[in-house]
């Protein structure tokens, strides 16, 4: 299989990760050669620069029509509930992930897919494991749904590959910091709205106490992670879904004294919400030298190169009047 021969579905394409990994891989792969999926139809480029499907991962026949109809051999498979919406409604995140990712699983063994992406998440980690440099091979007892569903998610990724063979990839992601698509319930994301709101009003409001340090990743890195492990050597690979990978780590309040580099009169206050137990559950920092060793992970970016950037696209796109709300 070659990069120009492969036929790709995303799921939760919509989403921050999936909008952007769209892209890309139309980008590398050609248009046609990617089929972009989600529970609804977003506005814009992404359902109309190539096949766009509106899927439910939660019904399999759904998800197998759409594999037959396009002749799929590889999946990438981003649709899930995050830790904080999950903690809303743990039910529906343990069915949406966890059914979801099944039935990827199962049409990835009966359909005979090449190649699975399925993402997994900081959120695998949890109070009983190591804080600081956290190792790849680790407690995993998280205290949150989502994590849950990351670390069973996991299992059933490895399942599949030592029992049917099925080739399934994946990253425990860290926070993931972008300004195309904004990331929706997750723990992290006051990463992102930090910047909206330090360009739209100069002051945010933090829903993290301001010492709280996690794990980051800007999304130039999040894309070629994703992508240096989906083009790596599979009999190369130790681990197949569950590589820790990260970039940076910092405090919520050394990202605002980042900005204020650049916007001297930038303001934040911390209110604190239910996301600090989350926040407080998770990993300060990675270990990521399984992936380095593995597949050649390198990042690019740290703290100061990612707030340049996400300051520059920002202020770019407010000049231009599409900054949002
Ligand atoms: N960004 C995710 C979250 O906060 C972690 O995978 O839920």
């Amino acid at each position: 299989m070659t990069k120009e021969t492969q036929r790709i579905l995303i799921t939760g394409a919509a989403g921050q990760i999936g909008s952007e990994l769209a892209r890309a891989l139309r980008a590398r792969c050609g248009g046609a050669n990617v089929v972009v999926s989600d529970i609804f139809r977003p506005k814009g480029e992404l359902a109309e620069a190539g096949p766009f499907e509106i899927l439910d991962v939660t019904d399999a026949k759904a998800l197998a029509d759409i594999l037959h109809k396009h002749r799929i051999d590889t999946v990438y498979h981003l649709a899930a509930l995050l830790s904080a919406t999950g903690e809303k409604n743990p039910q529906k995140a343990w069915h949406i992930n966890m059914s979801g990712l099944y039935n990827v699983l199962e049409a990835g063994r009966t359909l005979g897919l090449a190649r699975i992406y399925s993402p997994s998440s900081i959120a695998a980690f949890g109070p009983a494991t190591p804080r600081t440099g956290t190792p790849q091979e680790t407690i995993l007892s998280p205290t949150t749904m989502y994590g849950v569903t990351k670390v069973a998610g996991e299992h059933l990724c490895d399942y599949y590959v030592q029992k049917y063979g099925l080739d399934v990839r994946g990253c425990r992601y860290p926070g993931i910091i972008s300004h195309l698509t904004l990331p929706g319930g997750g723990t992290t994301d006051y990463a992102v709205a930090i910047f909206y709101d330090a360009v739209r009003t100069g002051r945010y409001t933090c829903f993290l106490r301001e010492d709280t340090r996690l794990p980051m990743m800007y999304m130039p890195d999040c894309l070629k992670c994703t992508l240096d492990l989906m083009d790596a050597d599979f009999a190369r690979l130790k681990h197949h879904s569950n590589f820790n990978v990260t970039a940076m780590s910092f405090t919520a309040g050394e990202l605002a004294a980042e900005i204020r580099k650049h916007i001297p009169s930038f303001e934040v206050r911390y209110e604190p919400d239910f996301r600090q137990a989350i926040a407080d559950s998770w990993p300060e920092s990675i270990d990521d030298s399984a992936a380095r060793a593995e597949w050649g992970w390198r990042p690019g970016y740290d703290l100061a190169a990612m707030t340049a950037d996400m300051l520059t696209a920002l202020r770019a796109r407010q000049a231009a009047g599409r900054l949002g709300v």
